[in-house]
């Protein structure tokens, strides 16, 4: 028989079906900030606004992102996980709807930022949600949920975008987020609140309900000493396997959700079929399908993530993505830098483009994500969460914005180098900064605020 990996209980399916929908946040994420990209182009044509006007109606959505993390951690700490998912259901709902049936640009505009501000909302619960029902042995496979949903997200807006372009149909492709919100909202109605939040609130019968469901079978009362210990501010000391500082966990929260947005990911993800038309790719429809083909991949290489997660640890897999980016963006610096290489680069870009994204599936995409629910105590758990999304949000819409301008001031060779650089530089900072959560229960994540001197 199989040994059971510690904190796994033996049925699984609630606890499962709790992260599916709580990863449907994540699904709204890679959706709207994926399906702008392909609608913007219809978009333009309705309203004949400018250049300028074009990059703020695609960019308005990171604001409203950066927006909504800022106070979601707050939200999430005051009236619960499970209620700060629903509100961002409904203002999924609210944001789609104002789109779709836009008839101005500044509705369009409202629209778009209430969208906005429901990613930030669920970019800092669904991981920390998850995180909080999960059993110890599961956490790293269940977060990492949120990635894969993320990612299917983007290249569903890819593949709604493509199959709705010859109508120009924009409404409809900004409407149809609709749907999996209503199912977040449905879904988030029935499931219950995380039952670390419920002990925090001093709700013990319920909390211990919540707990029981979840671990369908398995002994709650030793996970429960521990988030009762960790709440009353026991000193669980001996028993912690991390000890953090405060300030060197919000440290590590913010290092790490800079890093994830500033190694490049999005560049590709926003800006892809442009990327495959400077390596000479000539049609659009060629650019397309290959920043599709990157999409596949960039899904499939998540599950890597789900798998390994728990069994191999967070910091390996981090080495290794962040070490194959760098030479995934080496080889495509290459080949926009060498002149010999220049009739092979449509091939060699798309090769690296392929190997970077995947890279960064099983490792910066969801490992950053997990880590920012983990290492935070309970007390201040949404409020950490919060300070470390909103950096990520902050980083995202920097390197968005200056992409085309750093391509046009340093080239395309230095600028891919530029972010190969700071891939080796997060191995760096995994390497001496961050701990190995791998199978911890939360509550031996222990952080502290050290004592000021003159105390
Ligand atoms: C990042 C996003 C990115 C996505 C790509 C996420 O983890 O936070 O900025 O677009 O991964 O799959």
């Amino acid at each position: 028989m199989q040994s059971e990996a510690p904190g796994r209980p033996h049925r699984t399916s609630f606890v499962i079906a709790a992260a599916g929908i709580a990863a449907l946040g994540g699904f709204l994420f890679g959706y709207d900030t994926g399906v702008i990209s392909g609608a913007i182009l219809f978009i333009s044509k309705t309203f004949s606004i400018s250049t300028q006007m074009k990059e703020f109606v695609v960019s308005i959505v990171l604001v409203g992102a950066l927006c909504g993390a800022m106070v979601a951690g707050y939200i999430a700490d005051r009236i619960g996980r499970r209620r700060t998912l629903l509100t961002a259901g409904v203002l999924f709902i609210a944001g789609a709807l104002v789109s779709a049936f836009a008839t101005t640009v500044l509705l369009l505009l409202i629209g778009r930022f209430i969208v906005g501000v429901a990613i930030g909302f669920s970019s800092v619960t669904s991981p920390l949600y998850i995180s909080e029902v999960s059993p110890a042995g599961m956490r790293g496979g269940l977060v990492s949920l949120y990635q894969l949903a993320i990612t299917i997200g983007i290249l569903a807006a890819f593949a709604i975008d493509y199959s709705l372009s010859r109508a120009g149909a924009w409404q409809w492709m900004l409407g149809v987020a609709v749907i999996p919100a209503l199912i977040l909202v449905l879904g988030m109605i029935v499931m219950p609140e995380s039952p670390r939040y419920l002990f925090k609130m001093g709700k013990d019968t319920d909390a211990r309900a919540v707990l029981r469901k979840m671990r369908s079978g398995a002994d709650i009362s030793s996970e429960e000493q521990s988030i009762r210990d960790a709440l009353s501010g026991l000193q669980i000391g001996s028993r912690a396997a991390i000890v953090l500082n405060l300030r060197f966990a919000l440290f590590v929260g913010i290092g790490l959700a800079v890093l994830q947005q500033v190694t490049g990911i999005n560049t590709v993800i926003y800006y892809g079929p442009q990327i495959f038309q400077m390596a000479g790719f000539h049609s659009a429809s060629s650019s397309i399908l290959a920043t599709a083909a990157v999409g596949i991949v960039n899904v499939l290489l998540t599950i890597v993530a789900i798998v390994f997660s728990d069994r191999l640890g967070r910091k390996p897999l981090l080495y290794a993505g962040c070490a194959g980016m760098a030479l995934a963006l080496v080889a495509l610096a290459l080949s926009f830098g060498v002149h010999g290489l220049a009739s092979q680069r449509g091939a060699i870009a798309l090769i690296s483009l392929m190997a970077y994204v995947g890279c960064f599936a099983f490792s910066l995409g969801p490992i950053v994500w997990l880590l920012i629910s983990e290492i935070y105590p309970l007390r201040s758990r949404g409020l950490g969460m919060s300070v470390a999304t909103f950096s990520n949000w902050t980083a995202n819409f920097v390197v968005a914005q200056s992409f085309l301008t750093i391509i046009s001031a340093l080239g395309q060779a230095y600028t891919f180098l530029l972010y190969a650089g700071l891939s080796v530089v997060t191995i760096v900072f995994v390497r001496y900064a961050v701990p190995e959560t791998k199978r911890e229960e939360l509550e031996r994540i222990e952080v502290y605020v050290p004592a000021s001197p003159r105390a």
